[in-house]
């Protein structure tokens, strides 16, 4: 098969970059390990940011969203006994919409027929060759037969373990890496949300944060050892322990129910860069990860992509080499930034091993700071509703 555009990965970036593309003409076909219910079955982020719904309005896929999503003007930060609301509203002029990113995925993969784009979903195998040529290709398994697709790009949205960053040879690239000491156990629940908007919580125990998918939906997480196991956390030990770490005013609030999943996720920095080598592109988690602290991932792989989509326009209309030898620094000088506000926000809100009475008492004088100060608080709100384009 021979194509314009070949994406790896119908994740978020994958599926939003095919739809930019589509919708300016071009060929694409997307590769996708897995299938479509188990891409959906993957429970991640919740919060989108004004960039990223702009994108989903651009392809006139926004309507779901603006129905069944939650705007947002606000969020709280806690110390265990107060909350310091955010007004991201009043700071910013712009808010945020809780809708998931399996209900964001479902909405592209659904459009994707009717916009003639095509995914290939339970593809194995699938490796990259050549992209240092002009006519890359790759190949995959599928149905026991081995398939190529002829690109003139490449473009890797696997994940942080996807195929297509290991592509790039060590020597001409270079990864930035910290990993903290601890996870976030999840629990998704048909309960209604403790409060209308997010809390993210420092406790003396560590790490909370109450989100929701719905009025009728909550996701909680709390930060635990990386070693911790899922067993060892009934359901009634993580509402206990819930109710301890957002404090007496949410824990008030709080509807217990049945986990409809549960899990434990790693906190990770990284970056690699530079994003493209040769005619392969890298986009999304492929090629930086942030801890979920401020809700960046997601909406990181969104503005990629929109980059992404203007740096390939830009060759298949012009043949502007500018414009794709300008990605990488055009998407890494925003990237940068998220990153450095999910390590502070991260650094702020949990409890590191070794941290000391000072640390904490650091901590705390932080938020109090935060608390006081409308400047401190329009550097967080700024941040939190995504940096401009
Ligand atoms: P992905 O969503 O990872 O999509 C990559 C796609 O590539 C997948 O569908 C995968 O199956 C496919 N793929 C992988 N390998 C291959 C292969 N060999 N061949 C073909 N296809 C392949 N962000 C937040 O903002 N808030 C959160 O709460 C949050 N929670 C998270 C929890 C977990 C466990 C993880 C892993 C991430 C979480 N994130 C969160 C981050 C956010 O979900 C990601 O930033 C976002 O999914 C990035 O989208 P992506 O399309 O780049 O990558
Ligand atoms: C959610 C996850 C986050 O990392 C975050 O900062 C806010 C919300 C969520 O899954 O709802």
């Amino acid at each position: 098969m021979k194509t314009q555009v070949a994406i790896i990965g119908a994740g978020p970036a994958g599926l939003l970059l095919g739809h930019l593309l589509r919708a300016e003409g071009l060929d694409v076909v997307v590769v996708e390990r897995a299938s479509p219910d188990y891409v959906l079955g993957r429970i991640r982020a919740g919060v989108l940011e004004r960039t990223t719904t702009d994108l989903m309005d651009r392809l006139g896929l926004g309507e779901r969203m603006h129905r069944e999503g939650l705007p947002h003007d606000g969020f709280h930060l806690a110390d265990g006994e107060r909350l310091i609301r955010i007004d991201i509203g009043a700071l910013t002029g712009r808010q945020v919409v809780v809708y998931g990113q399996t209900e964001l995925t479902r909405d592209l993969m659904e459009a994707a027929a009717d916009r003639g784009l095509e995914i290939v979903y339970e593809a194995g195998d699938v490796a990259l060759h050549e992209v240092e040529s002009d006519a890359p290709y790759l190949t995959y398994r599928k149905g026991g037969r081995l398939e190529r697709i002829d690109a003139e790009f490449i473009c890797g949205c696997d994940g942080f373990h996807g195929p297509s960053r290991r592509a790039i040879p060590a020597g001409v690239a270079t990864a930035y890496e910290k990993i903290y000491p601890f996870g976030w156990l999840g629990i998704l629940a048909d309960v209604p949300p403790c409060e209308h908007e997010l809390i993210y919580a420092n406790h003396e125990r560590g790490f909370a944060l109450a989100s929701m998918r719905s009025e009728q939906r909550s996701r909680y997480y709390i930060q635990v050892p990386l070693d911790e196991r899922i067993e060892d956390w009934p359901d009634d030990r993580l509402w206990d322990e819930l109710a301890t770490r957002l404090g007496p005013q949410a824990a008030a609030q709080i509807v217990r129910g049945p986990a409809l999943e549960k899990s434990i996720a790693p906190l990770r920095s990284f970056v690699f860069e530079p994003m493209r080598h040769g005619r392969l592109m890298l986009a999304g988690d492929s090629a930086h990860i942030v801890p979920p602290t401020g809700a960046k991932g997601l909406n990181l792989a969104a503005s990629d992509v929109f980059y992404l989509s203007e740096a390939l326009t830009g060759w298949f209309r012009r043949r502007d080499g500018d414009a794709v030898a300008g990605y990488s620094r055009r998407a890494l000088a925003r990237i940068w930034k998220a990153e450095r506000f999910s390590w502070q926000l991260t650094r702020l809100m949990h409890r590191f091993p070794d941290n000391d009475a000072f640390d904490r008492r650091m901590q705390i004088a932080e938020l109090d700071y935060i608390a006081s100060s409308e400047a401190a608080q329009t550097a967080i709100a700024e941040n939190y509703v995504g940096l401009p384009l």
